[in-house]
């Protein structure tokens, strides 16, 4: 009989801890909250934090604050948010050598521990760590996936929505490539209502929300100036979890193995997915025009540049 779905989280941070605080919410199942020793009582801490708030709500899912491995151990979801966060005046790119080192770490022991967990990860530079985790952990394509889509793609929906005053739930959007400052909003793809956005706002604007978008991580860095978004960022990787955990089958944006899809081959990179049991169940290739071919190449340019710089 199935039970309830067991939920690792690796990193306990400000991204991490919102995590387990929404899969308990959305009763995603129980959490495990990994750090390293010196994060020991932050993860505790926490966990009694979010049981004590389940109390008051009556949800029945547990989180567990731990250091060991062990209590990771047959996840069925594991997100991973370790790593450094950027800092102001920092690019993604610059946390490569840290949060690679990190990366190594995690991989090996999501390998050891969950060999059949769904992974996905958070930690930037975002297309160069799921590589990383990829390679290291020899998972099926299917079975790893990077978060960034989902998010760059709310940002998007929330600077549309307010330049109209509309809804943010009628508005269909997608935002892909990389996850850096060359990522492509789709506006020939982009709805309001069912009406084409390029119909709703004239160029200027949409080109400053295309702008905003791709700065989006950054203007935030700016504002907390101690570290990176993640209110969102754990919202967007719970969407994905939560399509995997209920065998959803929604068509989310995310980093998956390219094998040809949108002329790129054997690198992970944003494209429309979509995510059920069977984790990354169908990567969608949809016809794009010649400017966003080559708006997506310029972003798989980058994003190539940050992997071939990935020394496993
Ligand atoms: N194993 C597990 N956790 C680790 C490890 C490791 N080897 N190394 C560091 N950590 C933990 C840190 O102790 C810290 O608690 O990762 C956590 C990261 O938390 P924050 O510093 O609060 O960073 P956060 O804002 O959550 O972002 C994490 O996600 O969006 C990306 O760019 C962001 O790479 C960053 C990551």
């Amino acid at each position: 009989m199935g039970g309830k779905k067991k939920i690792g989280l690796i990193g306990g941070g400000q991204i991490g801890g919102n995590l387990a605080l929404l899969s308990v919410q959305k009763q995603l199942g129980d959490v495990v909250l990994y750090d390293i020793p010196a994060a020991d009582g932050l993860v505790k801490g926490k966990a009694l934090d979010i049981n004590q708030l389940a109390a008051v709500d009556g949800y029945d899912c547990r989180v567990t604050g731990t250091t060991d491995w062990k209590d990771v151990a047959g996840s069925d979801v594991v997100i991973i948010t370790a790593g450094m966060p950027r800092k102001p005046g920092m690019t993604r790119e610059d946390l490569l050598e840290v949060n690679l080192k990190i990366m190594k770490d995690v991989a090996a022991n999501i390998k050891a521990h969950c060999p059949n967990a769904f992974v996905i990860n958070v930690a930037n530079p975002l297309d160069a760590m799921v590589y990383a985790l990829f390679k290291i952990t020899g998972f099926r394509k299917n079975q790893v996936v990077g978060m960034a889509g989902v998010l760059d793609t709310a940002r998007f929906k929330f600077f549309v929505a307010e330049a109209l005053n509309v809804s943010m739930r009628d508005i269909e959007a997608l935002v892909l490539g990389g996850h850096g400052d060359d990522m492509v909003p789709l506006l020939r793809h982009s709805t309001v209502g069912g009406v084409p956005l390029t119909q709703m706002l004239p160029k200027e604007k949409l080109d400053a929300i295309v702008d905003r978008t791709r700065k989006g991580g950054g203007e935030l860095v700016a504002l907390y100036k101690t570290g990176s978004a993640y209110f969102g960022p754990a919202a967007s990787a719970i969407a994905m979890a939560e399509s995997f955990v209920f065998d959803r089958k929604r068509v989310l944006p995310g980093a998956a193995f390219l094998e040809g899809q949108y002329g790129i081959n054997g690198f992970f990179m944003g494209v429309p997915l979509q995510i059920g049991a069977g984790g990354v169940e169908k990567i969608i290739e949809l016809e794009l025009d010649a400017a966003e071919k080559a708006e997506m190449q310029k972003s798989f340019t980058s994003v190539k540049k940050t992997v071939d710089e990935v020394k496993l």
